[in-house]
């Protein structure tokens, strides 16, 4: 799909203004627990400081939040408005000193020279805008050709196992069920929604990596054991005082547990380029 394709289908999908997106990662109990996970897996493995690229970056919540703890960072994005949107929550959150110019272009084709980054992030599934089997993979060797010999690449995408247990959990996805489980569908993982998305089989998005020449060092599913529980549920225990913490911590333990991470929406795999 070209490119401008595929921002037209950003502009049209059902709430993608850059506000909707900056609000995404707080708006509902599962995209929080992407975001706890999520934020949890850079704490853990990013090297403390350093220069980062947000590939994919969106309204740039990670980004803003990352340049707080003091990294310097770069935000690149197909769609210049979110890029806008982003560049004033930097200026609002008083990082712009930390954050270079947002670049608009395109994942597949970086506009960076080879070995600068600390560290290349692509969370919340940009992976899974590129229809093309051939752009994931240039995406992904790209993001391993501008990271630093040592340096971390984190890799997210949409899984298939959950798209399907989706249909069925969210009641208005249930006009898409006859699309969603068609041979045709179910063979290509590509679903056309209010977006179009590639969703990853199992295995498959570490493999891109390990060509791309990436050592992987986790896999993670960012909704883990929380995925597809009802949100009235989850609700009810981030809500609980006694039991949050308690239900917050076994969501960190067990979200690389690997029975789990094949059904969650989001697989996160963490994987580091090889020093020479
Ligand atoms: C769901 S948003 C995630 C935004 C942000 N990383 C987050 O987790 O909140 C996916 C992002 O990927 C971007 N994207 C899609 N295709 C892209 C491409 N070919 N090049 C660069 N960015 C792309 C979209 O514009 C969108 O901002």
């Amino acid at each position: 799909m070209a490119l401008e394709q595929i921002r037209q289908r950003i502009r049209q999908g059902l709430a993608r203004s850059p506000t909707w997106e900056w609000d995404r990662l707080r708006a509902t109990p599962i995209a929080r627990t992407e975001y706890l996970i999520t934020c949890h897996c850079l704490d853990r493995y990013l090297p403390g400081t350093g220069l980062i690229l947000d590939a994919g970056c969106g309204p740039g919540r990670y980004a803003v939040d990352l340049a707080r703890q003091g990294y310097r960072v770069m935000m690149f994005d197909l769609m210049p408005e979110y890029l806008q949107f982003g560049r004033a929550k930097v200026a609002e959150a008083g990082v712009s000193d930390r954050v270079g110019a947002p670049v608009a272009g395109d994942v597949a084709a970086l506009p960076y020279a080879d070995d600068v980054f600390d560290a290349v992030i692509s969370l919340g599934a940009p992976l899974s805008h590129l229809t093309e089997a051939q752009a994931r993979s240039r995406t992904v060797a790209e993001m391993a050709r501008v990271v630093k010999p040592g340096g971390w690449v984190f890799l997210t995408g949409l899984t298939r196992l959950a798209i399907y247990r989706s249909l069925v959990y969210w009641p208005c996805s249930w006009e898409f069920f006859d699309h969603v489980t068609a041979a045709e569908t179910r063979a290509s993982g590509i679903v056309d929604g209010s977006l179009t998305w590639y969703t990853f089989a199992p295995g498959e998005l570490e493999a891109l990596a390990t060509c791309a020449g990436l050592h992987i060092v986790d896999r993670v599913g960012c909704e883990g054991l929380a995925a597809h529980l009802p949100m009235p549920h989850l609700e009810r225990v981030e809500a609980d005082r006694k039991r949050w913490p308690v239900w917050k911590e076994i969501l960190l333990e067990t979200c690389n547990e690997p029975t789990i991470i094949g059904v969650s929406n989001h697989l996160l795999v963490i994987a580091r380029k090889p020093e020479p």
